[in-house]
């Protein structure tokens, strides 16, 4: 990448027509941002969001804690919902739903306010309010969005869970957040079978015992158990709710939702963010990002139960008043040519993915994507993990048809909102590089003691100021908020990627630098992995560390130790797959399991995962390897290979 030298400047065609226009503009507009971050975001917030009691203080900031925006109110689905309706908006389209099996449905901005209303007096009526924390774990079906709005307009916290996780890690999400209410389906349609989500859930709450209260939608009509006084269908509860329901005003910093995401250690951590500031993130990034106009029609790829489907399927957009496509299923189904169909079918505009899906387009062929003309695109998004300028090429030619930029955005479940962008119509782009920061974000790539490198020199990535949507603590544990993200760098929000900026101070992102895995876009924390595997019982001992993969970006390889009397053998390295992917879902499954007879440790007894790494690579061991317990482990890893 560090070779990368071409450039692409935004067409005068489209830079004429966008939210900002030059680089001169957001020179500007960005030096005022960070100059006066406060006077910046006041305006922003009061001309972006609607209050119903104005803020009084734009920010209190008592690292590592903020307060944005205090003494304001406000109500978040209101913002996405209400206040579109007084306007041209109202019988527009908010969203249009494609399900796999080809069902085509359309949600005006109307039938959103009173799909949510009702959504909200069934809450009532099941005493969830202000503060009661809901999971959901459905399918990509607009009542996915109306769940998570609902949840918003009477001031409830929604933990969403991606439907590809198991009951065991659904249930820790439950445990751990103390949910009354679960929202799911009968199950969801997933390359042509239906996955089994409520099942899943049953299987789940055995153990959860604040769940009060399971509500299910019926989506594909398979046969599932229904528990008395526990488990209410959807269409019965929402037949007898009233149209109207009034929003209340909450507090600027009201918990608006938690999502579960992967640390270097330990279970994963609930990410909390709260209302006005999350949402004022989310509505101007997507504003300038994508460059929203009033027709445009937006898919992103991502589910709802990642940080991207929150900021980038729901609140950005839906505050903005845009159009969001809507997918179910997977990207195959029927064919490898399923995106491109569902483009030239609904005249999708702006489209945002992962580059795991780009480098999966690429390999299933080009001639799926000829056979549909694209036309309607006119911007482009990638997101998730680093985009390597082969995929940024094939994208930019193959389905931008080199006329519309692409906008690679870096930011993380923490951020809330996109970070480091181009801007559409103004940023030169070079393939593999997020490049400048957005407005009123600080990011610096630091040394080991906080001082900024010199351009060209890799360090990490820090932001040294605060933002509106930056997470607030992690859920019943601020202990680990501080020292995950502020003590590496006393008062300053640390990423935990490794970056360098080149001489036009455009950022390069490396990649994690700690424990985390970035597994085809998904973060993974070895620590999870580790621990599932040694709760197997014939299991003694296990690491685990991502390979460099052309396809996913990371894949997950597994060294296990055995316990005395257990034969390594084909048979239980897929009984070990599976037993990951039961503990914690589907995509955490190894793509290698290798048996050893010992893990090369320092002599303190840490696992070093650097060796093992190189040994996966298929790489000679390098480096400093004096702390290693015993050179013999490595010589039979390797010689294993
Ligand atoms: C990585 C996803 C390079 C990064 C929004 C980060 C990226 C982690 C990019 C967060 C990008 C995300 N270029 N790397 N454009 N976007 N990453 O929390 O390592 O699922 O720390 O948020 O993904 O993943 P998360």
């Amino acid at each position: 990448m560090s070779r990368e030298k071409r450039v692409f400047k935004p067409s005068a065609e489209f830079a004429s027509q966008a939210n900002l226009g030059s680089m001169a503009a957001y020179k500007r507009l960005y030096t005022e941002s960070v100059n006066s971050p406060e006077k910046f975001w006041e305006k922003q917030a009061k001309e972006l969001l609607v209050w119903r009691r104005q803020f009084k203080k734009v920010l209190k900031w008592k690292a590592p804690h903020a307060e944005w925006f205090g003494g304001g109110a406000l109500n978040v689905c209101e913002n996405c919902v209400d206040r579109h309706l007084k306007t041209e908006r109202a019988n527009k389209a908010a969203l249009i739903f494609e399900g796999e099996p080809g069902d085509v449905r359309t949600v005006t901005y109307k039938q959103l306010y009173f799909h949510t209303s009702r959504l909200a007096h069934v809450f009532e009526n099941m005493g969830i309010g202000q503060g009661d924390r809901v999971a959901i774990y459905m399918p990509m079906v607009p009542e996915a969005v109306f769940a998570m709005l609902a949840c918003a307009r009477v001031g409830a916290i929604h933990t969403v869970v991606f439907g590809g996780f198991s009951a065991e890690s659904l249930k820790d999400r439950i445990n751990d957040c103390g949910a009354k209410l679960v929202i799911t389906a009968d199950g969801s349609w997933r390359r042509g079978k239906i996955v089994p989500l409520k099942q899943t859930v049953d299987a789940a709450i055995e153990k959860t015992p604040t769940v009060q209260t399971v509500l299910v939608l019926r989506r594909c009509g398979n046969d599932i158990k229904m528990r008395d006084g526990r488990d209410v269908w959807w269409h019965d509860a929402w037949l007898g709710a009233p149209n109207h329901h009034k929003p209340k005003a909450f507090p600027s910093e009201h918990p608006l939702f938690i999502l579960y995401t992967s640390g270097s250690t330990g279970k994963p951590k609930g990410v909390l963010h709260t209302s006005a500031g999350y949402l004022l993130g989310a509505k101007l990034s997507s504003q300038y990002v994508f460059d929203l106009k009033e027709d445009d029609l937006y898919f992103c790829s991502a589910d709802i139960g990642w940080i991207t489907g929150h900021s980038y399927v729901v609140y950005g957009l839906l505050s903005n008043g845009a159009t969001v496509f809507l997918y179910e299923g997977a990207p195959n189904q029927p064919g490898p040519d399923r995106f491109w169909q569902m483009i030239d079918r609904h005249g999708i505009t702006i489209f945002y993915t992962a580059p795991t899906a780009i480098r999966a387009f690429m390999r299933w062929g080009d001639n799926y994507v000829l056979s549909h003309h694209l036309k309607s695109l006119r911007l482009l998004g990638s997101v998730g993990e680093p985009i390597n300028p082969e995929a940024w090429m094939w994208y930019y030619r193959m389905i931008g048809k080199k006329k519309c930029p692409i906008v690679d955005t870096w930011w993380q479940t923490e951020t809330g909102s996109i970070m480091i962008t181009p801007l559409p119509g103004a940023t030169p782009c070079k393939p593999g590089s997020a490049t400048l920061p957005f407005f009123g974000i600080s990011p610096k790539v630091v040394d080991d003691k906080g001082k900024e490198v010199p351009k060209g020199s890799g360090g990490k990535l820090i932001i040294d100021k605060p933002w509106p949507s930056m997470l607030r603590t992690l859920w019943g544990d601020d202990e680990r908020f501080k020292n995950t993200y502020f003590s590496e760098y006393p008062g300053v929000y640390f990423t935990g990627d490794g970056a360098r900026q080149d001489k036009d101070g455009y950022f390069w992102i490396v990649g994690r630098i700690d424990d985390v895995l970035n597994i085809s876009g998904h973060r993974l924390g070895t620590a999870e992995v580790e621990s599932a595997l040694v709760a197997h019982p014939k299991v003694a001992e296990a690491a685990a560390i991502g390979r460099p993969d052309e396809l996913k970006g990371q894949s997950l390889v597994v060294f296990v130790t055995l316990k005395a009397g257990n034969e390594p053998n084909d048979d239980l390295k897929e009984e070990l797959r599976n037993h990951v992917g039961k503990e914690i879902g589907a995509i955490a499954k190894p793509d290698v399991v290798r048996f050893a007879a010992a893990l090369p440790k320092t002599r303190s007894g840490k696992i070093m995962r650097r060796i093992l790494k190189e040994i996966a690579a298929g790489k000679e061991v390098k480096g400093d390897t004096t702390t290693l317990e015993d050179f013999a482990v490595v010589a039979a890893l390797q010689a294993d290979d």
